[in-house]
């Protein structure tokens, strides 16, 4: 049991937390789907770079799905051995960077990007787009035609012989599997037709934000047998799934203000910390650790930003927290601390991971100091 209380007082908030057991329990969930196959994993760096969560995923033998320098260094500094790169927008010296450094996939995003790759060792993957709907947030789709990513894939052909394998990544927070189905039905046809000996597959995989999540039991029943068509080596790319669930914010509450009938529970943090709720009309669940009473009443849980937007629950029900206590935003590890920002001058959070009875520090507070240090 994590003492969000005692985590608090010693570090400070907005504060992200990490659960290193539950991380490993969810890698082990996927590893069990997939134990009749010949697979790597390839965590997707974007959910979150923090390189000592990082240690615990290359420990448990896992890749990485780097799109650029920064998540290239992360993954470096968290001992991940095999990097894969993917990207709509390559830039050259990156490649060659990557490449002294021990580079070892590469997905090709566009028919353009092929001759980049011409007279390399790096294995090549073509990203192909099955012009599948996931059926998740519009932001987070990227699997139909009028995508910006991949290539369609009736017009591969003509590079089929430059490539190793192919890729496809048809959208994030996927709760439904027959997307995946679809996809993957499409896409094996022609590995299959074209012998390749790699299929990367992968993210997507989405978790109980809000009452559902993508079943895996169903994920075994209905999605294995497709790809047990495939008789090549089979990566996968989960973020979210392994991280996501895995992490909390800690937020202080600094005010209580009642207003037009409802209540705005100000915390020490909003969109700059947490902007998934904005971004995407996304629900984080909120967890109160002291109350005024068992009274409950609607309240909108709020950041202390100057937009409207700057909200991190909306219309809740619940009991009103005491000034000076603290809130848990659940299922905050992936896609929190990756994409916070300095908006209003706000340093970023500090983050601490718990883990095999443990705490520590895995990134200081930002200080204020430090927003000015590239100034000239
Ligand atoms: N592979 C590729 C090529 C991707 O673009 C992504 C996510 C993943 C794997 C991992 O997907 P996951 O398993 O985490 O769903 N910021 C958004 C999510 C953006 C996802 C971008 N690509 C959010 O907060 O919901």
């Amino acid at each position: 049991m994590i003492d969000f209380n005692l985590l608090g007082n010693e570090y400070g908030t907005p504060l992200y937390i990490y659960d290193g057991e539950e991380i490993e329990k969810r890698i082990n969930i996927i590893k069990n789907i997939f134990k009749n196959f010949d697979y790597k994993i390839f965590y997707a760096m974007k959910a979150n770079s923090n390189p000592e969560l990082l240690k615990i995923l290359s420990k448990n033998d896992l890749g990485a799905d780097i799109v650029g320098p920064g998540e290239f260094i992360a993954a470096k500094k968290g001992n991940i051995e095999e990097i894969l790169w993917n990207g709509n927008g390559k830039i050259t010296d990156d490649k060659k960077f990557f490449i002294d450094n021990g580079l070892k996939y590469v997905v090709i995003d566009s028919f353009e990007e092929i001759e980049m790759w011409d007279n390399t060792d790096i294995v090549k993957l073509l990203r192909v787009n099955p012009n599948v709907d996931a059926k998740t947030h519009p932001h987070i789709s990227t699997g139909l035609k009028t995508h910006k990513f991949g290539v369609p894939l009736d017009e591969m052909d003509k590079v089929k012989d430059k490539i190793d394998g192919l890729h496809l990544h048809i959208g994030s927070q996927i709760t439904d599997v027959s997307p995946y189905m679809e996809a993957f039905s499409k896409v094996i046809n022609i590995t299959n037709k074209y012998k390749y000996e790699y299929l990367d597959i992968g993210g997507g995989w989405g978790i109980n934000y809000n009452g559902t999540e993508l079943n895996v039991e169903e994920y075994k029943i209905k999605v294995l047998p497709v790809l047990e068509q495939f008789r090549g080596k089979l990566f996968i790319e989960p973020g979210r799934f392994i991280i996501g669930p895995s992490g909390f914010l800690l937020l202080k509450v600094i005010q209580v203000k009642k207003a037009s009938g409802k209540y705005f529970v100000v915390l020490d943090g909003g969109m700059n910390v947490l902007i998934r709720p904005v971004l995407y009309s996304a629900h984080h669940d909120i967890k109160i650790l002291d109350s005024r009473s068992d009274e409950k009443c609607t309240c909108d849980f709020v950041g202390p930003l100057c937009e409207t937007g700057d909200i991190i629950g909306k219309n809740r029900l619940t009991e009103i927290p005491k000034i000076g206590s603290y809130v848990v935003v659940e299922n905050a590890g992936a896609y929190g601390y990756s994409m916070s920002s300095n908006y209003n001058g706000m340093p970023k959070p500090a983050e601490v991971l718990v883990y095999k009875g443990e705490k520590k520090l895995i990134r200081k507070r930002e200080k204020i100091e430090d927003l000015f240090k590239d100034c000239i």
